[in-house]
């Protein structure tokens, strides 16, 4: 495990952003998971800017999210499609084609699921994936006690994340109470993953995560196992770390 600690936010933003470049520039059509929520929107921003400035081309790219909301339509604002296109994917020249998001207005959800695992079969896995971690340590939308072999599904979502979630809905009670999300083991069959953790209210779970014990109460426990991940920080977020 690699552990990058930058000064702030904007910094972990840019240094997260370098990583993602070079792996396109490696692989053009490489295969990126993305993740919504906070975190990675400066990751983003810096993309863009990249894309604009530099011509980093994402032409070729292919992009699977991590997870949905179940009810929420693409054209949804709240949804996580909506907040990929309003934030990524409308700067950047990447084709609709690429672009995979678990679909929440899907009518049959399991057999959705299993479609969203082939097609990531499909392309050759995922080789970059972006991660984040929720306040309770979950990863995509896995909330504490899923299985770490578990495929796509759907899953209830915890009172932690509903709350925590709320503050992009008009209140609490707005927030779907389901999500579709990759399983943790589609997750750590990423050849890479790359994890931003911001802000003072992440540093005692990413500490726990990252060294604590490996438990599926934990689910961000498990990518200690991962033979391929960087985590980066800032400072606030890395302040209980032994490093
Ligand atoms: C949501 C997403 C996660 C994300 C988490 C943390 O629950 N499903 O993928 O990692 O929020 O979000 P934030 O970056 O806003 O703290």
């Amino acid at each position: 495990m690699q552990i990058i600690i930058t000064k702030n936010y904007e910094e972990l933003s840019k240094e997260a952003a370098k990583i993602v470049r070079t792996r396109i520039l490696e692989k053009p059509n490489l295969v990126l998971g993305l993740a919504t929520g906070s975190t990675p929107l400066g990751l983003y921003q810096a993309l863009i800017k990249m894309h604009q400035q530099e011509n980093l081309d994402f032409r070729e790219a292919r992009t699977f999210n991590l997870d949905e909301y179940v009810g929420l339509a693409p054209d949804h604002p709240q949804s996580y499609n909506y907040y990929m296109r309003e934030n990524l994917f409308k700067h950047i020249n990447i084709k609709k084609e690429n672009v995979f998001i678990p679909k929440g207005i899907a009518e049959n959800i399991e057999e959705f699921c299993q479609q969203y695992e082939y097609g990531i079969k499909k392309r050759g896995g995922i080789d970059l994936q972006i991660l984040g971690i929720g306040r309770d340590g979950h990863i995509g939308f896995n909330e504490p006690g899923t299985s770490f072999t578990s495929r796509t599904h759907i899953v209830n979502l915890d009172s932690v994340t509903i709350e925590d979630n709320a503050r992009f809905f008009n209140n609490e009670s707005e927030v779907p109470r389901r999500a579709i999300t990759m399983g943790i083991g589609t997750i750590m069959e990423a050849k890479e993953c790359l994890m931003l953790v911001s802000g003072a209210y992440k540093t005692e779970i990413i500490a726990r995560a990252l060294q604590g014990q490996i438990t599926e109460k934990v689910p961000a426990s498990v990518l200690q196992k991962h033979p391929n991940l960087t985590v980066i920080l800032d400072e606030e977020a890395a302040n209980r770390l032994e490093v």
